[in-house]
């Protein structure tokens, strides 16, 4: 067996609350609350959920962009988590994040070429102006756009585009892991088919490795091998994309796919209505954080928190009654 590129053990990320004149501490958002997983080189975990759930918090610990509050992140072998300042920058070309808004995330007053070239004057990754011009060049031809683009601002391009932007700049280090935070959320369907088309040829051509977090399950389906739905904080189902959609074990997932729209008419699927909000991560429900709103939850479920367990090969669920 080899080793998984990324493994993360019991991630928590509490944000604390402050308040009164004092700004004491009185409170904190239990944004991430014991998450764990591994992915192998080349592969993809989809990550999906509702909003707050935690997903970007989770993808933020992995890239130490915020620092957890504990648990161990590891990656190729080597606990992020425990890293210094030197050694954290090292890792930094390993890994890369796309965010859902290229808008926000790229300079207005800069050309793509200079966005696109930032990370490799940063890393002293080109040595003479040909090189890092050709680099640049290479990468936009990459992800799709031409050469003649690199004098253009970000606003000259769709939102479609502009993600082609986002990537080609996260290439350019030649990262192994990409974290996707919903990377194609924001973009009309067809155009989201184009984008999602891409990151699966970028995965082929560099063996990329894929942490691609979504709100809903039909965006992560075509990507993903495994996915993962978490629930207030938690992962409450962890399966290969295949079991997941076809047997999915818990209520919530459940929940999550009857409300997918399915190709074929003739296949109705039930549509289970949850019942109720999120409830607020500042006081989550005791026990299984989803009792108050399961519709098969019984009086064990708002005691005991479920811990992830194998159902079948490969397929993991937390919930006291399917295991
Ligand atoms: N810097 C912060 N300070 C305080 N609370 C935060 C901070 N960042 C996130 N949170 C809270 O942590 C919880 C998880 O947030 P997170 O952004 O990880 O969720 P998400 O699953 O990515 O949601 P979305 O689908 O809306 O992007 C939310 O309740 C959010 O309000
Ligand atoms: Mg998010």
């Amino acid at each position: 067996m080899t080793e998984p590129l990324l493994k993360v053990n019991d991630l928590v990320k509490h944000f604390p609350i402050t308040g009164g004149v004092l700004g004491r501490v009185v409170d904190k958002v239990h944004a991430v609350d014991g998450v764990s997983f591994a992915l192998d080189a080349g592969q993809t975990l989809g990550v999906v959920g509702e909003s707050g759930c935690g997903k970007s918090t989770t993808g933020r610990c992995i890239l130490r962009l915020i620092e957890p509050t504990s648990g161990e992140v590891w990656f190729e072998g080597k606990n992020v988590t425990a890293m210094g300042k030197n050694e954290l920058r090292g890792m930094a070309r390993d890994m890369q994040i796309i965010f859902q808004d290229p808008y926000a995330s790229l300079n207005p007053r800069m050309t793509v070429g200079a966005i696109v070239g930032e990370a490799l004057i940063i890393h002293k990754l080109t040595k003479t102006d040909r090189e890092y011009h050709d680099r640049i060049v290479e990468l936009l031809e990459t992800v799709g756009l031409s050469a003649n683009q690199m004098r253009r601002y970000p606003h000259e391009f769709s939102g479609g585009q502009r993600q082609r932007i986002g990537i080609a700049r996260a290439l350019a280090v030649s990262p192994k892991l990409v974290v996707c935070d919903e990377a194609v959320s924001a973009l009309d369907v067809s155009i989201q088919a184009q984008v999602i088309n891409l990151l699966e040829d970028l995965q082929a051509k560099f063996n990329l490795t894929y942490l691609f977090i979504a709100h809903d399950l039909s965006v992560v389906e075509h990507i993903s091998d495994r996915v993962a739905v978490m629930y207030l904080g938690r992962i409450v189902e962890i399966a290969s994309a295949r079991d997941l959609y076809t047997t999915p074990l818990h209520p919530y997932t459940e929940a999550l796919l009857s409300a997918m729209p399915v190709p074929d008419p003739q296949l109705k699927r039930k549509r289970i209505m949850l019942q109720g909000d999120v409830p607020s991560p500042i006081k989550p429900p005791p026990g299984c954080h989803f009792h108050t709103r399961c519709p098969m939850a019984r009086k064990e479920c708002g005691i005991e928190s479920p811990t992830l367990k194998q159902g079948s090969d490969g397929h993991w669920v937390a919930c006291h009654l399917r295991t």
